[in-house]
């Protein structure tokens, strides 16, 4: 008996990746994506995604199709030089052959701002995915009428995709939420959004309002696989392996996009990929604080940027974990914070 139902639950298994297979097989308009689908990407997030930061998760990890920088606000008065963009894109990163091709630039901008004159300039860079940000929920971004703001404004977001799309020929993709206080004009985007041309549409599965308030709404995101052929890439909770085998299976999506996710467990695209065992979590995880050390001490950081980095980081590989970090995070140096780490890791997650 126990046999029978092994085999059963195999063959469910096989018939859950053939729909898998299937439904991936349909995306037909991800020619365009620089990314396959099934892609796990790494999420954008401010004061975090810097150059070093990328460089030392691929190196110590990779396993994840695509890195997202935190946007770069395109200026409305102003100019930014090539040298500043490549500065934010990374440089080691925008110079390796390698890595380059692996990470993305996000923008955000406003009606106002100079939008055709960065993208441009931008396009003349070796650059080869570029995604605009309509999901930030920040007072003051949103005060000047950027990020989510512009989800009340489709029309003006239809302007700014076309415009983008005339002048960048790469990967183009945009970054949204459900909504800004409700999800009344959600079909309308995601129309909208297709007509305009853009490769890919990541969604936050929360309206601007909701900021990290709630789940993220899954069945939305599922909602818009059905109503566009451009692909979709869900975001909003994924904390493990389940989560992301859940949501592949449930949402239809092209990829998914991860977050603090990632930033608590940043093997996990490689673990999902490779079958990693959990087994090696505190192994992982003082690699992860090694590597962070090192890139930023080969892009000239000193003791005090990488205690502050690894300080703002150790609150993420704690969440959802019962321990009080406050010693830890009071040390003043480098130097008595670093001999704490490994019992505390230890402690947690042994
Ligand atoms: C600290 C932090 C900074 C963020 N900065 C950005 C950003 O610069 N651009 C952006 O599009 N989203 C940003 N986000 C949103 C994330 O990219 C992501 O959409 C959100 O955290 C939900 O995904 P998650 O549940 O996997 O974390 C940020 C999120 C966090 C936690």
């Amino acid at each position: 008996m126990p046999v029978a139902n092994a085999k059963r639950k195999e063959k469910a298994k096989l018939v859950t990746k053939f729909i898998l297979f299937l439904k991936l097989l349909c995306h037909k308009e991800s020619m365009s994506l620089n990314f396959p689908p099934g892609s796990l990407v790494f999420a954008p997030m401010e004061g975090i995604t810097d150059g070093p930061f990328r460089l030392a998760i691929h190196e110590a990890f990779g396993g994840w199709d695509q890195y997202f920088t935190d946007f770069l606000r395109v200026p409305t008065h102003g100019f930014y030089t090539k040298r500043k963009i490549i500065e934010h894109f990374g440089e080691k990163i925008y110079t390796s052959p390698v890595l380059n091709p692996l990470n993305a630039m996000q923008i955000l901008t406003t009606a106002r701002a100079q939008t055709e004159r960065l993208v441009k300039e931008i396009a003349e860079l070796n650059i080869n995915h570029l995604n605009l940000n309509l999901g930030c929920p920040s007072k003051t971004v949103n005060g000047h009428c950027g990020g989510a703001y512009l989800l009340q404004e489709p029309e003006t977001i239809a302007q700014i995709c076309k415009l983008i799309r005339q002048n960048f020929s790469k990967s183009f993709t945009v970054k949204i939420r459900l909504g800004f206080n409700d999800t009344e004009n959600f079909d309308e985007l995601i129309r909208i959004l297709s007509d305009s041309g853009v490769d890919g549409i990541i969604i936050h599965g929360r309206t601007a309002k909701q900021k990290y308030d709630g789940l993220s709404n899954w069945e939305m995101i599922s909602r818009a696989v059905n109503l566009t052929k451009t692909p979709i890439i869900g975001n909003g909770d994924l904390l493990n392996v389940k989560d992301i085998e859940n949501a592949f299976k449930n949402s239809g999506c092209y990829g998914l996009m991860l977050g603090r996710g990632a930033l608590k467990t940043p093997w996990l695209a490689a673990q999902y990929k490779n079958k990693w065992s959990t087994d090696q979590t505190v192994k992982n995880i003082l690699e992860y604080y090694d590597r962070i050390e090192w890139c930023y001490r080969i892009y000239g950081d000193n003791d005090e940027i990488v205690l502050k980095r690894m300080k703002g980081l150790t609150r993420y590989i704690f969440s959802h974990e019962e321990i009080n970090l406050s010693p830890l995070l009071r040390m003043q140096t480098l130097e008595q914070f670093k001999p704490m780490l490994p019992e505390m890791v230890n402690s947690v997650f042994q």
